[in-house]
């Protein structure tokens, strides 16, 4: 890293670029090249990237696919499916693809795979024993619901992989999430829980998490109320955790308990024994789909060349409008209500690990890096937040994860509006289009006149589209995938480490501070009449 990345010639012809194209319209660029979406869209099995309304032209990609290339990604792509310490400020390599694996693999020299299978092993088991009723409570009675307490990376990939893919039908499994340590959520749950019937996996790779712990503490206090304080709680729980001594502290028994390990991250970690809730929800079919999906990403990350590599454009395309376009923002919007729960977890795996400051020697980073990622589900949005993406005053660049799905009335509108909007953010709304609008309803001259400037809307808003025939186990892990690589190239080539997380670690420390018995001074005037204020609130 001894060059800062904004000294490269790489990155001053992509300022060149970007000066050239910013003023530029997307409608124009269409209209000047009749081969775009031919141009700028690839293929990767039966998933479409349509990326021909992002602001790029031929020169651009060219542009950015030497800044790849400047930057080493194919080095950066080998080390990470090599096995190597990239995390290296924590001292462990980030191996999430050796998790979907079926051949050897070798992190630090030594084969992961049986590991690995092992831990397949005794999830297909549970996920098995669950579904055919075969998993009995403490009193004997078939346990039907499964209840995940995680936070952060022991969470939101299982949520969304759970949600998206859980059957819908009386009968099914039923598989709940608990994370936030505002007891609310765990209640809610609990609420409609026949504690005779639940199993609680406690999913913390440190078993340290106080979100976590409280809310298992709470759920063991729970099952005592109701099956009686001697009542051996062991069939209720099973733990998932690099830190087994802690979870057998807890009073989870070692058989119960599934290890993580060391070099896989939080937020990659859905693919490990974490997604055991998930393996619950739809069997292990189709968790075994679902890796199936995650490892042909893998493969095409690291065989496909640059300029066909989805992740790599993915990155680039990311790179593109935070650096030469000066976005901030960048929205993930699912044409899915299943999948309404992705932008969280994007949040997570993008935020947590490129919002980053310092290079990988530590010095100061000269351009801006990961951009705020949020979204949701269409068409929900399109009555709330488009709004903005029409007449406000920022770019923001959008995702358009577009499942086709069936033929029924409903989903091909669903469809024709992932289509609609984003064709009518790139094309905008210009004056004559205004005026011609209000003249159709019948308004006279010095009403259009007044209202034309209240209709216009610029436009240029750039997006990618990806398009896939079904909402599969399958489909869904290799998004999921792309999306890891894609943070993973994106991080590499800002030339930060993705897999640390540190930053977060002064508010739990702060938390902890304020925490009960703490004698400490509040750290500041702020806190200090907000304190006093709640303790006036509490009486
Ligand atoms: O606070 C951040 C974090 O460390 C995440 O990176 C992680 O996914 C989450 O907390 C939960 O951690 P654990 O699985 O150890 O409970």
């Amino acid at each position: 890293m001894n060059q800062s990345i904004s000294d490269s010639a790489a990155w001053r012809a992509l300022e060149a670029a970007g000066q050239r194209l910013r003023p530029q319209h997307l409608t124009d660029l269409f209209a000047a090249d009749a081969t775009r979406f031919q141009r700028f869209s690839r293929q990767l099995g039966d998933l479409l990237f349509d990326f021909s309304k992002q602001r790029i032209d031929a020169a651009a990609l060219g542009a950015l696919l030497d800044l790849a290339k400047a930057r080493n990604v194919g080095d950066g792509i080998a080390q990470l499916a090599g096995g190597e310490m990239l995390n290296f400020t924590e001292g462990r390599a980030a191996q999430h693809m050796a998790l979907r694996a079926t051949t050897p693999v070798f992190v630090a020299g030594a084969d992961v795979l049986p590991e690995v299978l092992g831990t397949r092993a005794r999830m297909r088991e549970i996920a098995t024993a669950l579904r055919n009723g075969e998993l009995r409570g403490a009193r004997g009675k078939v346990i039907r619901h499964v209840v995940n307490i995680g936070i952060g990376g022991s969470d939101l990939g299982p949520r969304v992989a759970a949600r998206a893919l859980s059957a819908v039908e009386p009968g099914a499994t039923r598989v709940s999430f608990v994370a936030n340590i505002d007891p609310f959520e765990l209640d809610v749950v609990l609420a409609t829980a026949s504690a005779d019937e639940t199993l609680f996996i406690v999913a913390s790779k440190t078993f340290t998490t106080q979100e976590t712990l409280t809310n298992a503490q709470a759920a063991r206090a729970w099952l005592q109320s109701q099956l009686g304080a001697a009542t051996d709680l062991a069939p209720h729980f099973v733990a998932v955790s690099n830190n087994i001594e802690a979870a057998r502290a807890f009073g989870i028994p070692a058989e119960r308990c599934i290890a993580l390990p060391e070099w896989v991250g939080g937020r990659y970690s859905m693919w490990s024994a974490i997604g055991l809730s998930v393996a619950c929800a739809i069997g292990w079919e189709g968790f075994e789909q679902l890796l199936g999906g995650a490892r042909e990403a893998d493969n095409h990350l690291t065989s496909a060349p640059l300029e066909n590599n989805l992740p790599v454009l993915m990155a680039l395309l990311g790179i593109w409008n935070t650096n030469f376009l000066g976005c901030g923002s960048h929205a993930v919007l699912s044409y899915s209500q299943r999948l309404a729960d992705l932008p969280s977890y994007l949040q997570q795996l993008e935020m947590e690990s490129n919002g980053k400051r310092v290079d990988r020697d530590g010095n100061p980073l000269t351009c801006a890096t990961s951009p705020i990622l949020w979204g949701g589900a269409g068409t929900v949005g399109q009555h709330a937040y488009h709004q903005l993406l029409y007449q406000g005053t920022l770019t923001v660049p959008i995702d358009f994860i577009v499942p086709v799905g069936n033929d029924a009335p409903a989903q091909r509108m669903l469809i024709e509006n992932a289509l609609a909007q984003s064709a009518a953010l790139m094309q905008g709304r210009n004056e004559a289009q205004a005026r011609a609008q209000l003249a159709a309803s019948g308004k006279p001259e010095s009403e259009i006149a007044r209202l034309t400037p209240h209709l216009l809307s610029p436009g240029n808003q750039p997006s990618s589209t990806l398009l896939f025939p079904r909402l599969t186990p399958h489909a869904l892990g290799r998004l999921i995938a792309l999306y890891e690589h894609k943070t993973f190239v994106q991080g590499w080539i800002w030339g930060i480490n993705s897999f640390d997380q540190y930053g977060v670690e002064l508010g739990k420390l702060m938390a902890r501070a304020l925490g009960g018995g703490s004698d400490s001074a509040p750290p500041d005037g702020s806190t200090a009449g907000l304190l006093a204020a709640i303790r006036t609130m509490r009486g």
